[in-house]
């Protein structure tokens, strides 16, 4: 196993009725930036058990933050944030209000153009921020990242610092009830892909690390599917979310090989042509898995057997078959994975590799040897 250091210092208020803690978390005294996106949470009822848990507390309201959060809509929440005099501030929705909501709380202590912090400069202060979530997907709830959209620039930039880690979160199923079938298939596909990337690389020794994946993943196979059947059976929500958080926390990868290359392909898709975040992952990974077949052999044959208890055939097939249940799976979530269901073609291809060399995505995987080359293939199979 390799050294890390881990520590994550987000506490979690998992439950029903859990957003009445708000109160007590926060600083008293303290003027609270809210941040939220567009109506969900006026017709869900999150609003509501959020404004009688912040009596007392000064509140400035920031709505409007987009899917694939937008640089200039967090800018101007950012002197929203000033003019009010902020000092904390509590994110209300899914990972896209939670990351916009990281970048505002690092751009107010910032005294440069906030892009900087997306270019590069260390992020060296930030405003305290906690969360209450209501998409179970990305794990931004109890993590230190962030991804957010220029659109000029058409990128998708990621940032990152400890000092960003939300400082509580509130988890309470009942708020994903509200949530459109496409997000269900797309939250249950990102938690998938998450522990994916932090599993299925080459064996490190670590076979604690590789049972938790294992678990989570088929956790989310079981219970992925019974959301979309029964969307208020509250112990599946209750499962989803705590597997979605656990999926991109940190302790997954501690000492093992990662490869992040379905995502870094992905944030390149969507910034082209505004795919959902989980869409390009559904039809990234299974090309990817395919195209690397050498290069992550053992692990594929593990994943196979364990995951989906695939035990006949020689390795090929079995690989094959483990590939094809991966598909059937995000296929079953409503989530496509090619490229043409998309009404996409080959022609994007070139786009796409001319973004990661931009970006300097030209050696990803856990081997650093996903160069555009195979970029390219893996794009061609996922058409
Ligand atoms: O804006 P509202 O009206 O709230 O609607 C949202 C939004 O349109 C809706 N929604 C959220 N909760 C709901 C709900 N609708 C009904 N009921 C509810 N309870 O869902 C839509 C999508 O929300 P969004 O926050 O965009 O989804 P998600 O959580 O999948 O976040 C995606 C973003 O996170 C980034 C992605 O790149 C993308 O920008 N990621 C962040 C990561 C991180 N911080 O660690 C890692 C991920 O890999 C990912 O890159
Ligand atoms: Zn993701």
């Amino acid at each position: 196993m390799r050294n890390f250091s881990f520590h994550n210092p987000t506490k979690i208020h998992f439950g029903e009725g859990q957003i009445a803690k708000l109160g007590k978390e926060i600083p008293p005294g303290s003027r609270v930036l809210v941040t939220h996106g567009g109506g969900s949470i006026f017709q869900n009822g999150v609003w509501a058990q959020v404004e009688a848990a912040l009596a007392g507390f000064a509140v400035s309201r920031f709505a409007g933050i987009e899917a694939n959060p937008q640089f200039d809509t967090l800018v101007r929440a950012v002197e929203q944030a000033k003019r009010e005099q902020c000092d904390f501030i509590l994110a209300i929705g899914g990972g896209s209000v939670i990351d916009g909501s990281k970048f505002i709380a690092a751009a107010l202590c910032y005294a440069g153009d906030p892009l900087d912090l997306l270019t590069g400069t260390r992020i060296k202060a930030a405003v305290p921020l906690a969360c209450v979530l209501t998409l179970a997907a990305t794990g931004s709830e109890s993590n230190p990242h962030g991804v957010v959209t220029h659109v000029a620039r058409q990128e998708k930039l990621p940032f990152s610092s400890a000092l960003l880690y939300p400082r509580f979160a509130i988890l309470d199923p009942r708020t994903t009830f509200s949530l459109p079938a496409r997000q269900i298939g797309n939250g249950v596909v990102d938690a998938f892909v998450h522990t994916i990337e932090q599993y299925l690389t080459y064996p490190a020794d670590a076979p604690l690390q590789d049972r938790y994946a294992e678990g989570l993943l088929q956790t989310l196979i079981e219970e992925g599917p019974k959301a979309l059947a029964d969307p208020e059976d509250y112990a599946v929500r209750a499962n989803l979310m705590w597997c979605a958080t656990q999926a991109l926390n940190g302790l997954l990868g501690c000492g093992v090989p990662q490869d992040w290359a379905t995502h870094m392909i992905g944030h390149e898709l969507t910034a082209l042509y505004h795919l959902d975040h989980a869409q390009t992952l559904a039809v990234v990974l299974p090309a990817l898995l395919a195209e690397r077949r050498a290069a992550k052999r053992a692990k594929l044959l593990q994943y196979a057997e364990r995951v989906w208890h695939l035990r006949d055939g020689d390795e090929d097939a079995r690989i094959d078959a483990a590939i094809a249940a991966t598909q059937g799976f995000f296929s079953r979530m409503g989530v496509p994975t090619t490229l043409s269901e998309h009404g996409l073609d080959a022609e994007v291809i070139p786009q796409v590799l001319a973004q990661l060399q931009r970006h300097q995505m030209t050696s990803l995987g856990e081997g650093r040897d996903i160069d555009l080359e195979v970029s390219e293939r893996i794009l061609l199979r996922a058409l």
